[in-house]
């Protein structure tokens, strides 16, 4: 069960996105089609996870006359896809924000403990606090990935932090929400089972060995 106080999490349920999660869960969904169907999510959920973003007005010109608009307070956006899987993600992502900085965090599961494992951060030392973090893994299983990713932005001053991903399960929501309770989670869909394994049921099986055919 989800605990009661998850007002962090938006499970992004709009038709489209629905359809797109049943076609990628379908294990006849294969390589090419699989990563198409990643970058359409991708983009969908990154255009969703902007919905709060504040705004300034700005004063410019059209070709006929000044006029006010708006545009985003915040200067820098950082997309940090946890390595492999989110990889596959950025493409989609980029073409909702072009103008984001890309930080990756490599991560891998340790099989056995299903603990992860740090492989590759190399980040600046400190990171200036109004920037906008969208981290990126299609899956949020038991949470320790998506926790460590967010403690290494937080650690180098990270305030505004987005976690976004296709599926999550409750068990990963819940540790996520709990270390994290700061952080709002994207997801387009959450699944009732964690299997022993530390696979999301029925999910879509592994999203890395998918999208890369290993
Ligand atoms: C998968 C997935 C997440 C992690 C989720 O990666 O992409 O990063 O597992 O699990 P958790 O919530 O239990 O931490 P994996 O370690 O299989 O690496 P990969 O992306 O390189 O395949
Ligand atoms: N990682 C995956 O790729 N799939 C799962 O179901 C859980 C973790």
């Amino acid at each position: 069960m989800l605990e009661k106080n998850n007002s962090n999490v938006t499970v992004c349920n709009h038709p489209l996105i629905k359809a797109l999660v049943t076609e990628i869960r379908d294990k006849k969904t294969e390589g090419k089609r699989f990563r198409r169907l990643v970058k359409e999510l991708a983009r969908h959920i990154v255009y969703e996870a902007l919905s709060d973003i504040p705004l300034k007005e700005v004063e410019f010109e059209t070709p006929l006359a000044k006029t006010r608009g708006f545009t985003f307070m915040c200067e820098q956006f950082i997309l940090a896809p946890i390595l492999r899987a989110g990889l596959s993600m950025i493409d989609g992502a980029l073409e909702t924000l072009p103008g984001a900085e890309i930080r990756h965090i490599g991560l891998y599961r340790d099989e056995a403990t299903l603990e992860p494992v740090e492989y590759y951060i190399k980040l600046p030392e400190s990171i200036p606090e109004e920037t906008y973090v969208l981290l990126m893994d299609p899956m949020l299983a038991t949470g320790g990935s998506a926790t460590i990713a967010v403690d290494t932005f937080k650690k180098r001053g990270v305030k505004k932090i987005k976690f976004l991903c296709l599926i999550s399960s409750i068990q990963g929501i819940n540790a996520l929400s709990e270390a994290h309770p700061d952080i709002q989670i994207y997801t387009a869909a959450i699944d009732p089972i964690l299997n022993e394994l530390g696979y999301i049921v029925p999910g879509l099986g592994d999203a890395g060995d998918r999208s890369f055919g290993t």
